[in-house]
């Protein structure tokens, strides 16, 4: 089952396929139960950031599951305006504190620019943050490092400026959105991408043409966005708080047809509202 499935990254860490969103999940009883349904019903793979204000229950969740802790990946990410060597690391033990572990599966610096100022040159901030990311997965507490929302460019100047290429750029990426740049750039390098947003927070759900095809596989939309993904290459990380959702979400063992695929490569735009 696809749910079990790994993928490997440059550094030979594996991977699981599908992850769990929580970005919006609220810190407390939400993500703390939404974890819990996850890992209940075969998840393994875990994404939070500490700008999502849920690492605490992400943790507490984890520990409780009763699932040893090296078979749960967890992902976390370094708050988009801190571009310093010292404030990066004392977020990422922040991180670890909030997580209670003792070491990260992966970390990424969670966007080129803070979003209060986005496209703002960070560059230099960005070496800076990486190079304690660096040190620390050197000394074993990261398994694997990274960044969200980098473009080229972005990767550019952090490839040139620091020792270990990204294992990971997470990006938002479902059908629709044109990300071929970043993606091929990033196959290139063997950079590998993780897909947030795979349902386009939601705003894919009414799209008649992707429902036509999930209609054809007797699957549901969000089945067919997720499965879409994944035959691209990348995992996706759907986020949901609803058991039945979060079950959904995971039963994609089936395959969409090299006609289907080009069918919806050729929807374009991105759905997504953000009032
Ligand atoms: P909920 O958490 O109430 O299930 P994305 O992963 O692209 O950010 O999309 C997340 C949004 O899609 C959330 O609003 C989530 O709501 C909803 N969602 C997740 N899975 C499904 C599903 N299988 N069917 C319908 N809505 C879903």
């Amino acid at each position: 089952m696809i749910i079990n499935e790994t993928y490997t990254l440059s550094n030979g860490i594996k991977i699981p396929k599908i992850g769990l969103g929580t970005w919006q999940v609220k810190e407390g009883d939400e993500v703390y139960n939404s974890v819990l349904a996850a890992l209940r019903n075969g998840y393994r793979h875990i994404d939070t950031a500490e700008g999502y204000g849920n690492e605490e229950g992400v943790g507490r969740a984890v520990r409780d599951s009763g699932i040893p802790r090296e078979e749960i990946f967890v992902t976390s990410k370094l708050e988009s305006h801190i571009k310093t060597y010292e404030g990066a690391k004392e977020a990422f033990l922040k991180t670890l504190k909030a997580l209670q572990f003792d070491y990260l599966d992966l970390f990424l610096i969670h966007a080129p620019w803070p979003w209060s100022n986005m496209g703002q040159n960070c560059d230099e901030g960005n070496v800076l943050a990486y190079k304690a990311m660096e040190e620390f997965y050197n000394q074993g507490f990261i398994k694997a490092i990274g960044v969200s929302n980098f473009e080229p460019k972005h990767l550019d100047n952090l490839i040139a400026n620091t020792d270990i290429i990204p294992h990971v750029n997470q990006i938002g990426y479902f059908i629709g959105l044109d990300q071929s740049v970043t993606i091929n750039y990033c196959n290139e390098r063997n950079i590998f991408i993780e897909a947030y947003s795979p349902l386009g927070i939601g705003y894919l759900l009414s799209n008649e043409d992707i429902k036509k095809v999930a209609d054809k596989y007797n699957k549901s939309t969000a089945q067919i966005c997720i499965r879409y993904l994944l035959q691209k290459n990348t995992a996706p990380l759907p986020k949901s708080v609803n058991e039945n959702r979060i079950i959904q979400n995971k039963e994609v063992d089936f395959e969409i047809s090299k006609e289907d695929m080009d069918f919806l490569d050729t929807i374009k735009g991105d759905p997504r509202r953000w009032d």
